[in-house]
This record gives structure tokens, sequence and C-alpha cells, in this order.
């Protein structure tokens, strides 16, 4: 038996906590205020969050999901309203139309990409389509434009796309309501956690209020003159949160650059191809880094038994998502391009980004090494 490729670790995610985190966080502990009702945390966070992303408002959340199903209840979706999802996503950004008691109707995807084909979604479009979801997928903007131009609300999902860009314009601020997630994967993150930011200030109070238990926020505790529920971030959450803004950049600098390297170094591969960003992409967040694995190139073995080799050879890549045109609970498919991508998508996670440029040669050199082997011993059925 050889060695494997690669027997050092990868960093850890999220990163070990700052000094600034723990005096916040003791702070709150110490304080008493630990919801967001009684301090002032969430709602700090909430205005620099929106700020980082150039819109007017920020409502802080409990978690990604149900900042998507918000926003959506804010601009009006409700029972027997469909709304357009990609068929490449996490499938939150489905279940999140399905909590707001709408039919989630998912959209192909562009196969240089994987992000929402605006012309796929243009031909779902009936009656009762009252918002489309671009997703930001791997941290690269959707193009945005050419889904206002449906005419319908354009709720971003942007849970994977702290600071991204799009013709220099940052992710969240491109639609009516952009919502990102805070959970443990995420470049920002406080185990769990979401906000969505909107530059209108009418969505905003619909956000405020439906997050907050129907409240106004000139009300009174109990009135709830109409239906909200507690949707609230703790302050726990925005104490471990805020002193992240400041770093987000750099840390996203740094995986711009482990990504480049990388995908040098994969020059050498034959059949691992990095998929790009759509054009316009001005800001590159590398939640992920997407290969196309072409199964010719190593000897026809599928997949997962390179996704295993590599495992085996100290580079744990991932498998990516399920086609959503595959669940019993959405409409719209087949999506011929996400489900081909089930068996031909790696993924390259982000913390793997936070380590230095050896290891991305180490990636590159494993699945040479894989590919050497599975040559020696083509597949066979
Ligand atoms: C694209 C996408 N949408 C939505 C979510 C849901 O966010 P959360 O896990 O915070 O509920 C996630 C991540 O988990 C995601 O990657």
């Amino acid at each position: 038996m050889t060695p494997p490729v690669r027997t050092e670790g990868w960093p850890q995610w999220p990163p070990p906590a700052t000094d600034e985190q723990r005096e916040r966080l003791l702070r709150v502990l110490d304080g008493g205020r630990w919801g967001a009702t009684a301090g002032s945390e969430t709602e700090s966070f909430a205005a620099a969050f929106a700020r980082s992303v150039g819109a007017a408002h920020g409502v802080c959340t409990a978690n990604g999901t149900v900042a998507l199903f918000l926003a959506l209840r804010a601009l009006g979706v409700g029972p027997d309203d469909e709304v357009i999802v990609p068929a490449y996503t996490f499938a939150a950004s489905a279940t999140a139309v399905v909590l707001a008691g709408a039919r989630p109707v998912v959209a192909d995807v562009l196969p240089d990409t994987l992000h929402l084909d605006p012309e796929a979604a243009r031909r779902l479009m009936g009656p009762r389509t009252r918002a489309v979801m671009p997703v930001h997928l791997a941290g690269a903007p959707a193009d945005t434009e050419a889904l206002k131009s449906l005419g319908i609300p354009v709720v971003e999902d942007a849970a994977q796309a702290h600071g991204a860009r799009r013709h220099g314009r940052a992710a969240g601020s491109l639609g009516d309501a952009g919502c990102f997630s805070f959970q443990s994967s995420k470049a920002m993150t406080a185990g769990e956690g979401g906000i969505v930011v909107t530059d209108d200030p009418e969505t905003y109070e619909r956000l405020w209020s439906l997050h907050n238990v129907g409240r106004r926020r000139d009300g009174g505790w109990y009135e709830h003159p109409e239906v909200g529920w507690n949707l609230r971030m703790t302050e726990f959450q925005a104490a471990l949160l805020h002193p992240q803004l400041p770093l987000l950049g750099a840390q996203t600098e740094h995986r711009a650059a482990r990504a480049a390297t990388l995908y040098r170094a994969l020059e050498e591969v034959e059949g691992l191809e990095p998929i790009g960003p759509p054009a316009g992409t001005t800001r590159h967040t590398w939640h992920l880094a997407m290969l196309r694995y072409d199964p010719v190139a190593f000897a026809g073995h599928p997949k997962a038994a390179f996704l295993r080799a590599m495992s085996a050879e100290g580079v744990p890549l991932d498998a990516g998502y399920r086609s959503l045109s595959r669940e019993p609970y959405t409409e719209g498919g087949p999506c011929p391009v996400a489900e081909a991508a089930e068996g031909s998508v790696v993924w390259v996670r982000q913390p793997m980004l936070m380590a230095d440029d050896a290891a991305m040669g180490d990636i590159a050199r494993a699945a040479l090494e894989v590919q050497r082997a599975f040559r020696r011993h083509p597949f066979a059925r």
C-alpha cells in the first residue's frame, strides 16, 4: 500500500474564536439580555450587515431557511402561489416555498454554470407564479437582471454568497429581498442564523412584523394585528457574527487565491474541469469550487468511485446536490442538466480553500494518482 498523497488535515471551519467574539459573547451572557427583543446586538448587527451589502435594512432570523420563508411571505407569496426555484440547489430553497404554503416549481440550470436558466424560468411562468428565487450558487451571483425582466418579485437565495458581487453590486441587493444563512458551513457563521436584507422600506416593515409575531414597531407587546411568527435570532448569534464582518474580505481573497492555484494545478488533470461562475461575476466568494468529473478520462469509473478514492488519498471532496426535480414536493421537472450534474459534478468545499497553496497541489496530485490507478484497472461492470 502506498501512503496517501495527503496525510495532513484540512482547516477547521468555523476558524478559532477571536478575542472580540469572546468578549461580545460574555457581555451578552453577563448582561442577561439574551433575546433580540431585550438586547441591541442583533439590531446593530442587522444594520451593519445590511450596510456591508449596500442595502438599507436587515432583519435577522433564526436560520437561512426561515429567512427565505420570511422574505417570500413579506413579498406576498402564500397558499396556491408558485415560486420558481433552480433545480440545482440545497433543498431549503424549495422547502422554504412549501413552508410559505406555496408550490416550488423547479427550473433547469445552465450547463456551463449550474445557475438558474432564465429562459427555463420564463417557460415555467404561469398565472400563479408569484416570485422567482435565484440561488447564488457556490458564492457567485446568478443573472438577476434576466430574472427581473420576468416582472415578478426576485427573492435572492444568497445563503452561500456573503460579500459576492455581480457587475460590482452586492449579492442581496440585486433583487427585492436578499436572504443569507449563517449556518455552520457558511462564510459567516454563528452555528445557525440568517438575515433578510432589502432596500424597500415597506418590505422592511413587513419583514420586521412577520418575524416578530405580527407586532408593529410602534405597537404594543400584545398587539398582533396580523399572523406572524417568532423567527428571531438570539443576541448570542449576533455577538458571534458582528466581529466576523471585518474579516470576511480577507478570507474571501484567501479562498479566491487558492481557487486560482487549484485551477492552475488541475490543468494537468484530464477530465476534471472547473465549472465557471456566471459572466458578470465581479466577486466570487468561493463557498464551493465546483468541478466536472468526466468518467471517460478516468477509465470509466463512476463519480462515487472517484470520491472514495480521493478520500483515501486524504482529499475528501463532496458529491453535491441531487436535482430537486426528483423530489416529490416539487413541480416543473424534469431538469436534464441538473439531473446529469448528479453523476458528474464534485465540489471542493470552502474550508479546504482556506488551506495553503501546497494543499491545492495535493488535490491535483491526488486526482492524478487516482487517475493512474483507475487507468491500470479500468472500470468493469
Ligand atoms: C443555497 C442554500 N439555501 C438555503 C440554505 C438554508 O440555510 P439554513 O441552513 O441556515 O437554514 C442553505 C444552507 O444551509 C443553502 O446552501
